[in-house]
C-alpha cells in the first residue's frame, strides 16, 4: 500500500493551517521540514497533531553520534512518527540513532533526489550514484533503520540486489506526468510509484503550490488508484 506524505514546505503558520484544513480527511501524513521547523519549531509539529495528522520530521540529522542520538530523543518528546537521518553520517551515527528507545521511526537518506551522477563524482570520484545509494541503504538497514529514502528510480534495483533485506521505501521527487520538476532531478510519477508498491511517497510543491491543493491531492490519489487499484491507501 502506498501512502502519500505531504511536505508542508511553507513559511507561515497560517499557510500550514490552511493546508491542514483543506487536506483534512484526505491526507493523514505530513512532513515538517527545515523551512517550517526553523521558522516555527514545535508549534508547527503540534498543529499537525492537533488536526489529527502524523508528522515526519525531516531535518536530515547529520552530526556526531551522541548529538544525533540526542536529537532523536528530543524528536520522540515532540511525539513525531518518523525522523530522517543522512546515511552519510556512517555506521556509528546510525547505530547511535537507532539504539535510542523509545524512538520515532528512522528513515535514512541515501542520495538526495536533487542530485545526479556528476554531483556524486565530485564527492566520490570512483563511485557511481547507484552504487553509493546501494551501499548506504545496506549500511542503514543492517544498523536498524526503518525506511530508505531514495529516488523511485532506484527502488527496483535495490529490492533486487538487497533482496535478503525486507526494506521499506520513502520516495520524494514525485511529479505528476507533465508537471514542473523544480529542483528535483531523479523523479517518478505517482502512478509509477503506486505500481512499484512504494510504501510512502513524499509530495510537496505539486500539492502545496497548486491553486487548489485538495484537487491536486485528489488527482494524485486518482492517478495512483488507476495505476495500481489494489495498492493504494488513500490516507
Ligand atoms: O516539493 P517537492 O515535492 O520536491 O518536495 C520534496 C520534499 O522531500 C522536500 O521537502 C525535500 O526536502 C524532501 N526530500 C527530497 N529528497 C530527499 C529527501 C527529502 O526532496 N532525498
Amino acid at each position: 500500500m502506498t501512502q502519500v506524505i505531504v511536505a508542508l514546505d511553507v513559511d507561515t503558520i497560517l499557510k500550514e493551517e490552511e493546508l491542514l484544513k483543506s487536506l483534512k480527511g484526505t491526507i493523514t501524513h505530513f512532513k515538517v521540514g527545515l523551512k517550517l521547523f526553523t521558522a516555527h519549531g514545535k508549534r508547527a509539529v503540534d498543529l499537525v497533531h492537533q488536526s489529527g495528522g502524523k508528522v515526519f520530521l525531516d531535518l536530515k540529522f547529520l552530526d556526531i553520534p551522541q548529538t544525533v542520538a540526542d536529537a532523536v530523543r528530543e524528536a520522540q518528546r515532540l511525539g513525531v512518527d518518523a525522523v530522517s537521518v543522512h546515511l552519510w553520517g556512517g555506521t556509528e551515527m546510525i547505530k547511535a540513532a537507532t539504539q535510542v528507545q523509545p524512538r520515532p521511526r528512522i528513515w535514512g537518506v541515501t542520495v538526495l533526489t536533487s542530485m545526479v551522477g556528476k554531483d556524486v563524482k565530485v564527492l566520490h570520484p570512483h563511485a557511481t550514484l547507484a552504487t553509493l545509494v546501494k551501499n548506504l541503504a545496506k549500511m542503514g538497514w543492517v544498523n536498524g533503520i526503518d525506511g530508505t529514502i531514495c529516488s523511485g528510480q532506484e527502488v527496483a534495483d535495490l529490492r533486487k540486489s538487497l533482496s535478503h533485506l525486507d526494506m521499506r521505501f520513502v520516495v520524494p521527487g514525485i511529479r505528476p506526468a507533465g508537471g514542473a520538476a523544480h529542483d528535483q532531478r531523479r523523479t517518478m510519477t505517482p502512478g509509477e510509484a503506486a505500481k512499484l508498491g512504494i510504501d510512502y511517497i513524499v509530495v510537496g510543491r505539486p500539492i502545496t503550490m497548486a491553486p487548489n491543493p485538495l484537487k491536486a491531492a485528489h488527482d494524485i490519489l486518482r492517478e495512483m488508484q488507476a495505476a495500481a487499484p489494489s495498492s493504494l491507501e488513500a490516507t
